[in-house]
């Protein structure tokens, strides 16, 4: 009997074990056809991967916590010198982005198209602007907003900034049960 290469997830985005480890999903997760994740990869409860993004946790672990939103085509790799990468809870992590051996706590927001080198961390409701280009093992401290290539402080984010950002990840929530009730296949 041939083994099984890959498993469909709850939305149609596609599972693949490494090294004879599968990923493992919490509760509520919705997974976007085309999206791949494959090895050493656990998602909390209620978080979303969007369209066409990869997750590779083959050399190194990636946990993503609950309620985060990975969004569509970004990629999440890590680096086989111990370099994991972290994700905490309610994270935004917008369209196009490449997180390579990062922490990111929770709430923390990185815009689309940036890039996060290993070892570089953002804290708890940090920011990394749209964009952005976060170079090796630098951190982006709890409420502060960076941007450009290599990213440098911008500004720190008042009450209102983080608002809007927790109310980006809350959409993200709730448009990924609508896609789960759709996209039971
Ligand atoms: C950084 C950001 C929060 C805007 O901040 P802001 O203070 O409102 O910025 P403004 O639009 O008022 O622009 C202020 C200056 O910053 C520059 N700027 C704006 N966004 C920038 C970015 N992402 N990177 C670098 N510079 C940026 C502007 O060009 C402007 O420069 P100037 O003063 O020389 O004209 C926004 O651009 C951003 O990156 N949002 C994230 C969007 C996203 O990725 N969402 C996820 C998908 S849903």
């Amino acid at each position: 009997m041939t083994e099984e290469l890959c498993r469909s997830a709850p939305g149609g985005g596609k599972l693949y074990p490494f090294n004879g480890v599968w990923p493992k999903l919490g509760k509520g997760v919705f997974i976007a056809p085309g999206a791949r994740i494959i090895g050493d990869v656990e998602i909390g409860d209620n978080s979303s991967i969007w369209f066409n993004c990869v997750l590779r946790g083959d050399v190194e672990a990636i946990r993503i916590g609950k309620g985060t939103n990975i969004q569509d085509n970004t990629v999440i790799h890590v680096d086989g010198r111990g370099i994991k990468t972290i994700i905490g809870d309610n994270v935004l992590v917008g369209h196009s982005a490449m997180i390579h051996g990062t922490t990111i706590e929770d709430k923390g927001f990185v815009g689309f198209c940036a890039v996060t080198m290993d070892g570089s961390h953002v804290e708890n409701e940090g920011m990394l602007a749209a964009g952005s280009l976060l170079s090796p093992s630098k951190r982006v401290k709890s409420r502060e907003l960076w941007a450009g290539r290599p990213a440098q402080k911008f500004r720190d984010l008042n009450d209102e900034a983080l608002k809007g950002m927790m109310a980006g990840t809350v959409g993200y929530q709730e448009l990924a049960r609508k896609y789960l009730k759709e996209y039971s296949f």
